[in-house]
């Protein structure tokens, strides 16, 4: 089975190749290398620099390849950036979504996973989040993944195109041998960015408010392994295969941390007095996300085993030390 994966040499697309080629999968990847590292990609992947709005160069790799699935990561993904630059949003991610729909259609590939977003949910009304609770995003990026839900939904009923989209909670941690992980320029995430305050390379981490209407005040999220979400691409892949039917989880613990319980396991992780300090709030941040991914556990068989935080920022220090400069190529 061939499976190509769009933005593949991102965060969370390198570690998902690197899953789908443990378990035997042929893998293509496609990106446009705006914020991935090529050298993510193992050299013997077929790799392909260009951008999935470019519908003559996606169509020449459809020629090439006998693509039975995709899996698409191809996204910009960071809120603040989307509140300043919204049209770059609806460009890249909701056109770049109807633009790879209509080539699959073209080319008869009938099978995608997405990677969705917790943003799509905005203020939750109820926490633990579950699938059904409505989807009311508060920002452009999570309009634009919820738009391209939806879009899915209406290629399913057109074109018969089954998409699973997977809505991912706080993603963070690294392969275990640390021979991939997380290396984004500017760095806006949680975990990163305290492990770079511990390594000197920041000043202090900014804790972005203490207001906030959780038990300690401090924003409160679910953070999930990335090896654990790059199994579950595997397992939606084996469920369109079997099922042939469109669905959509969540990714997530079921347990919440505050970002301050965060810089105090890292604290204690890396042995390091890491300084932090508490700042304003950061706009468009809710209280509390946390996910239920029952369903996804029930019927993707989905098991997420490196729940601890602990590991989680391990992992994510493992990587940092190996590769003080990340890539290094930007
Ligand atoms: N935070 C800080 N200081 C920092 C960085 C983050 O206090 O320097 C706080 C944030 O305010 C937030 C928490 O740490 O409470 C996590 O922030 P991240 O920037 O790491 O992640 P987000 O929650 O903003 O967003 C992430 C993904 C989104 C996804 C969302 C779903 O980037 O794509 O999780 O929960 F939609």
């Amino acid at each position: 089975m061939k499976i190509l994966v769009t933005g593949g040499a991102g965060y969370i697309g390198s570690h998902t190749v690197d899953k789908l080629l443990q378990m035997g999968l042929d893998v293509v990847v496609v990106d446009n290398l705006a914020t991935g590292h090529k050298s993510s990609v193992p050299e013997d992947v077929p790799f392909y620099e260009i951008d999935i709005r470019d519908q003559v160069a996606l169509s020449n790799v459809f020629d090439e390849h006998n693509i039975d699935a995709v899996v698409h990561f191809a996204a910009k993904s960071l809120v603040n950036e989307s509140m300043n630059k919204p049209l770059d949003y609806f460009d890249n991610n909701t056109y770049g979504m109807i633009s790879l729909l209509e080539v699959m259609n073209k080319y008869n590939v009938k099978k995608i996973v997405f990677s969705s977003s917790a943003s799509t949910y905005g203020i939750p009304k109820n926490i633990p989040v579950k699938e059904e609770d409505e989807q009311n995003p508060i920002n452009p990026y999570g309009l634009t993944k919820l738009q391209m839900e939806q879009i899915m939904h209406w290629a399913d009923l057109a074109y018969d195109i089954k998409g699973v989209a997977l809505r991912y909670f706080n993603v963070a941690g690294a392969k275990i041998d640390g021979s991939i992980g997380e290396d984004h320029n500017p760095e806006t995430h949680l975990v990163p960015n305290i492990l770079l305050a511990a390594q000197g390379k920041k000043d202090k981490i900014i804790i972005f408010g203490n207001d906030y209407n959780t038990p300690d005040g401090f924003n409160v999220r679910d953070y999930v392994h990335v090896v654990d979400l790059a199994n579950a691409h595997y397992l939606a892949i084996n469920y369109l295969m079997n099922e042939n039917s469109s669905n959509y989880f969540n990714l997530g613990s079921k347990i919440g941390f505050s970002v301050k319980q965060m810089v105090d396991a890292a604290i204690l992780e890396t042995g390091i007095d890491i300084p932090n300090e508490i700042g304003p709030r950061r706009a468009g941040d809710p209280d509390s996300l946390v996910a239920d991914s029952t369903k996804a556990q029930n019927i993707l068989g989905w098991k997420p085993e490196l729940t601890d935080v602990k590991t989680i920022i391990q992992t994510a220090w493992n990587w940092m030390q190996k590769h003080p400069d990340g890539y290094g190529d930007k």
